[in-house]
């Protein structure tokens, strides 16, 4: 079950677990786009795609997504919350609005999926759960603090699900990206171009300087540790992270 699986890192994921023999529900408000991923993965993997078209900052949304996946597939074995989409700008010109919006879509969509989720895993006495963070959340980027702080948190409940839930046989673990070229990246980069007046090129300079690698990582770099995360693989890790970022947070 893959939440933001229209396109970016929830989409990648998707093409590497149907390769990988999983049956897989995508969630996303762009059902045309979801309906292209499902065929290409039925054409590719034979893989049976389950699309529901919803949007994750409405709270009623999230249990009927979860309805529709159960009566589909019968259970769900593995979550990974990738639906976010915060703005970012100048601290003292961003309204609440962005404020709200971003801590309703990540925050509050991913806690909304994991409490609806969770009782069909503890039945099972199994699961996986990913949530698709960012390496903001531990180094804040001081132009995109609305998605640094929404990844803070949501870090912290990461940390504290996967310990309630790690004697029942259930992981929940978080992967941070650093810059990574997706649509979200290239829609922030257009507008932070736009409120400082530089061009895209200058805008983005100022991240990919402070990568040592000195590049943007490609989606399916991200998509592969999601993956890693999704498997048995990953049975002895709890409520941790793994950063991809390039070398950019210089934390030990
Ligand atoms: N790309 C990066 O550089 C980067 C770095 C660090 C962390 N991240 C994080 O990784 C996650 C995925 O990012 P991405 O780069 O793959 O972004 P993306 O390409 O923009 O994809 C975001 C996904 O979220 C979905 N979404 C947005 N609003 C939604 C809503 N209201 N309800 C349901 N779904 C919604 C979008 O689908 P629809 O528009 O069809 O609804 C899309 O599938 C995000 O949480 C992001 O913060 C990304």
């Amino acid at each position: 079950m893959i939440t933001g699986g229209s396109r970016g890192l929830g989409a990648a994921s998707a093409k590497l677990l149907a390769a990988e023999g999983a049956k897989i529900a995508l969630a996303a408000r762009s059902a045309g786009d979801m309906a292209k991923i499902a065929e290409h993965l039925h054409a590719a993997h034979d893989t049976e795609t389950l699309v529901v078209p919803c949007d994750l900052t409405q709270s009623e949304s999230t249990e009927k997504v979860v309805d529709e996946v159960l009566k589909a597939f019968g259970t769900i074995d593995v979550l990974i919350n990738s639906a976010g989409a915060s703005q970012g700008g100048l601290f003292w010109e961003i309204s609440d609005k962005v404020w709200a919006e971003s801590f309703e879509l990540k925050v509050m969509g991913a806690i909304r999926m994991m409490r609806a989720v969770i009782p069909v895993m503890l039945k099972n006495k199994y699961g996986r759960i990913v949530n698709i963070v960012g390496n903001t959340g531990q180094q804040p980027s001081p132009r995109l603090l609305p998605g640094s702080a929404a990844n803070a948190a949501l870090l912290a409940i990461t940390r504290g699900v996967g310990e309630e839930l790690a004697a029942h046989n259930i992981v929940a673990n978080a992967v941070n990206p650093g810059p990574t070229r997706t649509e979200r990246w290239v829609t922030l980069m257009n507008r932070l171009s736009q409120s400082s007046g530089r061009s895209v090129a200058e805008v983005e300079s100022d991240y990919t300087r402070q990568i040592p690698l000195g590049r943007l990582a490609e989606p399916d770099h991200i998509a592969g540790l999601i993956v890693f995360l999704a498997s048995d693989r990953a049975a002895n890790m709890v409520g941790t992270s793994i950063t991809a970022d390039g070398g950019w947070n210089r934390g030990i």
